[in-house]
């Protein structure tokens, strides 16, 4: 797995068009947020469309280490035996959240305002990240927080035992950060209240709503402001995870890049903190017809039909739309590359403590793959090749980064001559499918010998 066993290097070659219906599996971050609140429920939640990625599976693994009964019926198919606010029992050894900054991030949240110690790691990458974003405001809250320099993993957090209520404003625009706090402060007494100026995923607000808590979104001046009442019994839920629009940029990007292709990926979210890569990519002249949009999981959802796209221009991606997008520039870089023009990406520094650097990591692998890449601190330009005319023919380094792996795989798809991945292994923390998944669509995609 992922940071702790072997590498496995991956080549993708061009192959024929890619044809077919891309199911890709269950939203990573629903799925954490579904494992968690219903640890935090009184009584049983049922889960479907679970995506078991090593991620989410670690996450299982804590929930059950802090009393939850967490059990696998099938497929996807889970159930949250929950403890209830502040019904947590302290874990008897440490928490390894593996590759998941969401989960660590999540949990320190959750168990922060109980009385109790936890101490937390992860694998290579995760204790690269900085976690003073959200220890930060946890002490507001009185727990202590002991970590390596610069905030990093392994870290203890001492719960508070006697916790107050907090008002506090996001410095970053971070879902991790903002649904960190709203953990603690269900179990803190009074009002807990979180202000964020640029919207983030609204998963956690939508389903605290959604598990019984009382909780109101008000937008004003400074932004959107969350007030969650503290301490609510949190009642168990019948979740049905939908689709993740994060893995589904995948199959689409690839389909996009590679010539003759026309395939269906159904049930991609709309929710509109999570779709602003389809919206850049229709800005750009891509073939992307939004079909039968409908409800699914609560979410906005449709089934998108993408079609090979060959004049695609590139454009400049409006900054305030990065936090719907923050996960996917790294496969819009790739796509970017076999566009016409300059596309530029302004406001992403936050790509610089994802997995990885990921401005790095997609300036260098590009260059291998003989694109002509401009960065800075905050911001990454990809100068677009057009269609077919990227060189391709290089090993990028990965660095423990599923998305970096999946990117250059889609790359490699498209260019003249083969990309390889130095490692593939870590695809398996959020789309453990994808080999099967692209492989069934008419990718080439072959397993290298380390
Ligand atoms: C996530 C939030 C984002 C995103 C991550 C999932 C979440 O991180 O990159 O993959 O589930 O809340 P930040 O909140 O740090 O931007």
């Amino acid at each position: 797995m992922s940071g702790h066993g072997v590498a496995q290097p991956m080549t993708a070659r061009a192959a024929g068009p890619l044809r077919g219906v891309a199911e890709v599996p269950g939203d990573k971050s629903i799925s954490h947020r579904a494992l968690i609140f219903g640890a935090m429920a009184v009584g049983e939640t049922k889960i479907t469309g679970l995506l078991e990625g090593q991620d989410v599976l670690d996450t299982a693994t804590a929930m059950r280490a802090f009393g939850a009964e967490v059990l696998q019926h099938g497929p996807g198919a889970w159930s949250v035996h929950g403890v209830g606010v502040g019904g947590f029992a302290e874990p008897a050894d440490v928490i390894d959240c593996g590759n998941s900054g969401t989960g660590v991030r999540l949990i320190m949240g959750c168990m922060a305002t109980t009385a109790m110690t936890a101490t937390f790691t992860g694998d290579a990458s995760l204790r690269k990240r900085p976690m003073g974003r959200v220890t930060d405001p946890l002490s507001l809250f009185g727990a202590q927080a002991f970590g390596r320099k610069g905030g990093r993993l392994p870290m203890t957090v001492v719960g508070a035992a006697h916790p107050v209520p907090v008002r506090y404003a996001l410095p970053v625009a971070s879902a991790q950060v903002k649904s960190a706090v709203l953990l603690a402060g269900l179990n803190a007494p009074g009002q807990t209240v979180v202000i964020e100026r640029e919207p983030t995923r609204d998963h956690s607000e939508r389903m605290l709503l959604g598990f019984g808590a009382a909780l109101t979104v008000e937008k004003t001046a400074e932004g959107s402001v969350i007030t969650l009442t503290g301490q609510p019994e949190l009642r168990p839920q019948v979740v049905a995870v939908p689709r993740d629009p994060s893995s589904a940029a995948f199959p689409v990007c690839a389909a996009l890049i590679v010539p003759g292709s026309d395939i269906m990926v159904p049930g991609v979210s709309q929710n509109l903190t999570r779709n602003g890569l389809y919206l850049t990519l229709v800005e750009m002249g891509a073939e992307i017809e939004f079909l039968n949009p409908r409800e699914e999981g609560g979410e906005p959802v449709a089934d998108l039909r993408v079609r090979f796209s060959g004049n695609m221009k590139g454009i400049e991606v409006p900054p305030e739309r990065a936090p719907s997008m923050i996960d996917e520039y790294p496969v819009l870089s790739v796509v970017a590359s076999f566009a016409t023009g300059r596309t530029v990406m302004r406001g992403v520094k936050e790509l610089r403590v994802k997995e990885s650097d990921r401005i790095d990591a997609m300036a260098r692998g590009l260059e291998a793959c003989g694109v002509t890449v401009e960065e800075d601190e905050d911001t990454l330009i990809v100068h677009g090749m057009g269609a077919g005319a990227v060189p391709g023919g290089a090993t990028c380094a990965v660095h423990l980064d599923h998305r970096i792996a999946m990117s250059f795989l889609v790359c490699g798809m498209a260019a003249v001559r083969p990309v390889t991945v130095d490692d593939a292994s870590p695809i398996l923390t959020s789309f453990p499918v994808f080999e099967g998944l692209m492989r069934t669509l008419g990718a080439d995609l072959r397993r290298v010998e380390p």
